[in-house]
């Protein structure tokens, strides 16, 4: 997609002499499977190194191969997903993987334009799958990068806006080396993640600090310039914890919101913390449920969890039945009894995986 800049450019010979110095050893950085390789974009996508060096691990030994993902069921996917938040990532994943097996011989694309037309592949990943496996002159674009150009060039365009994408691609694809692509890519994602770090970046031992506008103009504290996410909503989760003996009902989430594909209980929602006795009751005789008030017991302390542009809080009210539900509410409501042991194998929200750690 790019003609890479034919005099050498300033801004890689700096990284590309940085990067062997400083940079951390990770696993993808050892291999050129393009599947392992989408596989670490994709977690780290929206998650901290440290916290997804252990999913990459284990989703690999897991499924080893495009083709053990595509064959895997997407439930048990969705289970080693567990804990990383955005499950559409994982939905996406093991249907690029289909797609792949099923239209391209389990090859992937080799080409960015090709990348581009796999499911849940935007530009991020699909340049970093044509740079770091085929050795493609295609910039990444993530929030290190944009902020290591915003600050060396003095860019204002604000970076959450999506206009600015086209001048920042514009900028990296001039200074992406034909030869060595690959690690001109890790090595400015690392000097973002290392070196010119969000806050208290290390100006005073920089390679590129006589070039860089923001140290030059003392504006680095300002640059990028990025525009406040909308301020997030929070939603009320009322859940009913429905036992029979030793049985607990859970449902598969079918909503598009949050959690598709994941485990949870029967649900009622609020805009405000309370939920009404009046309600209370209806969403109980809504249910058919014949409870045993001898083991009435309180509902659970606020469950929070913080998402992207919503806050949840969760209460979770314990309902001891006398009788199992009827077969019309569990069709009705998606519901069905497992024992702990099968809880235990559902891929469930942390939130949901947390109360019943403690309380199962
Ligand atoms: N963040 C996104 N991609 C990365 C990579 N390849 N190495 C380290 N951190 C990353
Ligand atoms: Fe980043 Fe500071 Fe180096 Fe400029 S001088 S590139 S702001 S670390």
């Amino acid at each position: 997609m790019t003609k890479s800049n034919p005099q050498p450019s300033f801004l890689a010979a700096a990284l590309l002499t940085w990067y062997p110095r400083h940079h951390r050893d990770l696993p993808w950085r050892h291999t050129r499977d393009p599947y392992a390789i989408w596989l670490s974009e994709v977690i780290l996508q929206q998650t901290r190194v440290a916290q997804g060096l252990p999913y990459y691990e284990t989703f690999l030994a897991a499924y080893p191969t495009v083709q053990a993902l595509a064959a895997a069921p997407e439930a048990e996917v969705l289970r080693y997903w567990q804990g990383l938040g955005y499950y559409s990532r994982a939905r996406n994943m093991h249907h690029t993987a289909q797609q792949v097996v099923s239209d391209h011989n389990g090859r992937f694309p080799t080409t960015y334009a090709g990348l581009l037309q796999l499911r849940g592949v935007g530009p991020y990943t699909a340049a970093a799958i044509a740079s770091f496996a085929f050795d493609e002159a295609v910039a990444v674009l993530d929030g290190n990068v944009y902020r290591v150009l915003a600050r060396v060039f003095g860019l204002h365009s604000d970076i959450a806006a999506p206009s600015s994408r086209k001048e920042f691609q514009a900028l990296a694809d001039q200074h992406i080396p034909a030869a060595t692509p690959a690690d001109f890519n890790q090595a400015i994602m690392e000097f973002g993640a290392l070196q010119c770090t969000p806050a208290k970046p290390d100006c005073l031992f920089c390679p590129l600090q006589q070039q860089c506008w923001a140290f030059q103009h003392g504006q680095v504290a300002l640059l990028p310039v990025k525009s406040k996410a909308k301020a997030s909503r929070t939603r009320y989760f009322h859940y009913f914890v429905l036992r029979h003996g030793e049985q607990t009902y859970l449902r598969e989430r079918r909503e598009k919101d949050i959690w598709q594909g994941l485990y949870d209980f029967a649900l009622a929602e609020t805009t405000v913390p309370e939920l009404p006795p009046a309600e209370l009751l209806r969403h109980l005789n809504a249910l058919g449920a014949s409870l045993d008030t001898s083991q009435a017991a309180e509902p659970s302390a606020t469950y929070r969890h913080v998402l992207s542009h919503q806050k949840l809080e969760a209460r979770f009210h314990p309902l001891a039945l006398a009788q199992p539900l009827p077969a019309a509410t569990l069709r009705d409501l998606g519901l069905r009894a497992y024992s702990a042991a099968e809880i235990e194998a559902l891929p469930k929200p942390k939130l949901i995986d947390n109360y019943c750690n403690q309380n199962l």
